[in-house]
C-alpha cells in the first residue's frame, strides 16, 4: 500500500519537473575549434549549396512551347523506274505541315501499277499449295498480301501458292536501294521556329534571338562553335552531332532527337536566357541483335488509266524522323521560396551543439568534470550541493 503511494508520488513528481537549460562556458581551444568548424560547415552549407547551386531563394515555372519546322533543298534520282526524278520539299517530308516531328524520305521501295486482281502469293510455309484444296477461300493472313480467293496458282515454273485478291504486282521489299536513293538529302536544312512562354513570369522568347536580323538568316547555319544561334540546321550536321552517319542511317532509317534547353535564369543579375541545342538518336542504335532496325512506313499514290482502271504506286518509305523536343526550366528570385528554403537551412545550425556536446562527452581531458557539471538537478538540498560543486571547481 505504502509503496504504491510513494511510486505514484515519485512520477507525478517526475512528471512536473521543469527543465531549464544552463549555460556553461567551457575554456578549451580544441572544442573551440570544433564549434565554430561545425557553425562553418553549416554556413558553407547554406551559402555554397543552398543559394548558389540550388538557387532556393527561387520561385519555378516550367517551359509550354510551340514548334514549327520548314525543310528545304532538292534533290534528283537517276533512276528510270521512279517518279520523279527531281524531288522537292512536298514530294519527301511527310506530312507536309511543318510540325515538332517531320519526316524526311531518304531511301523507298516503289512498286508502282498495281491493279485490285489475283495474282499468286509470295512461297512460304503456308503458301505453298499442289491443288486447290490446300487454299481456304476468304482466309486472310495478316502477314500474307492479300485475301485467298481458294485457288492454287503458278508462282514460277517450278512452284505452285494461293492466290490472293490484292494490289497486284505485290511489292518485293527485301532489297533495298544502297546507297540510299536520297543521299542528298544530307544538304537539305531544316529552319526551326521555337517560341516558348513561362506563364509565371510573364516571359516570352523565340529561338530567333532579337540580335539575328534577316540577312544573317539567310546565311547562317547552325554549328556550337561557330553559329550557336542560328535556328537553321543541315539535316548531316544534326546527325553527326548525335553520334551517326548520315549515309548509314538514310538507308533504313531511324529517329533523331532535336533537344531545345531553354533552362533560364530569369534574376536581372543573371540577365542571358537564350537556346541551347542538343542532339541525339532516339531510336535503337545497335544493328546487332537489332532485328527490326530503322523507321518506314507505306503510302500510295492513286491515279485513274485512260481505260478507267484504278492503279497506285505504292512506296515503302525510309527516312529518318526528327522530333523536337523542347525543355526548361525558369527561375526568378521569390521572397517565399527564400524564407521557406534559407529557414529548413539554417535550422541544421540546431546540430552544431549535438556535434559539440558529443566531443565535450567523449574526447576532451577533463571530461568527467564537465559531464557532472553538465546536468544539475536541484533537490531540496541544493544548496549545500552547489556549494560543494563549487569548492570542487575551484580546486580542480
Ligand atoms: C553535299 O554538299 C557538299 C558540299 O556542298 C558536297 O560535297 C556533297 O557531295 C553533297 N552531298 C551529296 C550527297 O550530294
Amino acid at each position: 500500500m505504502g509503496r504504491t503511494a510513494n511510486w505514484c508520488q515519485d512520477c507525478l513528481h517526475y512528471w512536473f519537473d521543469y527543465e531549464t537549460p544552463k549555460t556553461l562556458v567551457i575554456p578549451d581551444i580544441a572544442l573551440g575549434c570544433v564549434f565554430r568548424f561545425t557553425q562553418l560547415l553549416v554556413v558553407l552549407y547554406v551559402v555554397g549549396y543552398v543559394c548558389v547551386m540550388q538557387k532556393a531563394y527561387q520561385e519555378t515555372d516550367s517551359v509550354i512551347s510551340s514548334v514549327t519546322t520548314k525543310v528545304k533543298g532538292f534533290a534528283s534520282t537517276n533512276t528510270s523506274d521512279m517518279e520523279p526524278l527531281f524531288w522537292d520539299v512536298a514530294d519527301y517530308v511527310i506530312p507536309p505541315q511543318g510540325d515538332s516531328s517531320f519526316f524526311v524520305l531518304t531511301n523507298m521501295v516503289v512498286t508502282s501499277k498495281q491493279t485490285q486482281t489475283r495474282c499468286p502469293e509470295f512461297p512460304g510455309p503456308s503458301t505453298t499449295c499442289v491443288d486447290d484444296c490446300d487454299c481456304i477461300e476468304g482466309l486472310s493472313d495478316p502477314r500474307g498480301s492479300g485475301i485467298q480467293t481458294g485457288l492454287c496458282d503458278n508462282y514460277s515454273s517450278t512452284v505452285q501458292t494461293c492466290e490472293v485478291l490484292s494490289w497486284c504486282p505485290l511489292e518485293i521489299d527485301t532489297k533495298l536501294p544502297e546507297p540510299a536513293l536520297l543521299a542528298a538529302a544530307e544538304n537539305f536544312t531544316v529552319l526551326i521556329k521555337n517560341s516558348i512562354t513561362y506563364p509565371k513570369f510573364k516571359f516570352h522568347r523565340r529561338n530567333i534571338v532579337p540580335h539575328i536580323n534577316s540577312s544573317y538568316l539567310k546565311r547562317c547555319e547552325f554549328s556550337h562553335s561557330t553559329d550557336p544561334d542560328c535556328p537553321i540546321f543541315r539535316l548531316k550536321h544534326i546527325v553527326s552531332e548525335a553520334g551517326e552517319d548520315f549515309q548509314e542511317m538514310a538507308v533504313k532509317g531511324g529517329v533523331i532527337g532535336i533537344i531545345i534547353d531553354w533552362s533560364c535564369d530569369l534574376d536581372s543579375w543573371a540577365g542571358k536566357c537564350y537556346p541551347k541545342y542538343s542532339f541525339r538518336r532516339l531510336d535503337d542504335r545497335h544493328p546487332v541483335g537489332n532485328v527490326a532496325p530503322g523507321y518506314n512506313f507505306r503510302f500510295a499514290k492513286y491515279y485513274k488509266t485512260p481505260d478507267e482502271e484504278d492503279t497506285r504506286t505504292l512506296i515503302k518509305a525510309y527516312g529518318i524522323r526528327f522530333d523536337v523536343i523542347v525543355f526548361g526550366t525558369a527561375g526568378k528570385f521569390g521572397i517565399v521560396p527564400t524564407i521557406v528554403n534559407m529557414g529548413a537551412a539554417l535550422s541544421f545550425l540546431s546540430l552544431v551543439p549535438l556535434v559539440c556536446d558529443w566531443f565535450l562527452l567523449t574526447c576532451t581531458r577533463k571530461r568527467d568534470l564537465y559531464s557532472r557539471h553538465k546536468i544539475t538537478y536541484l533537490s531540496d538540498d541544493a544548496e549545500i550541493e552547489s556549494m560543494s560543486m563549487g569548492t570542487a571547481y575551484g580546486t580542480q
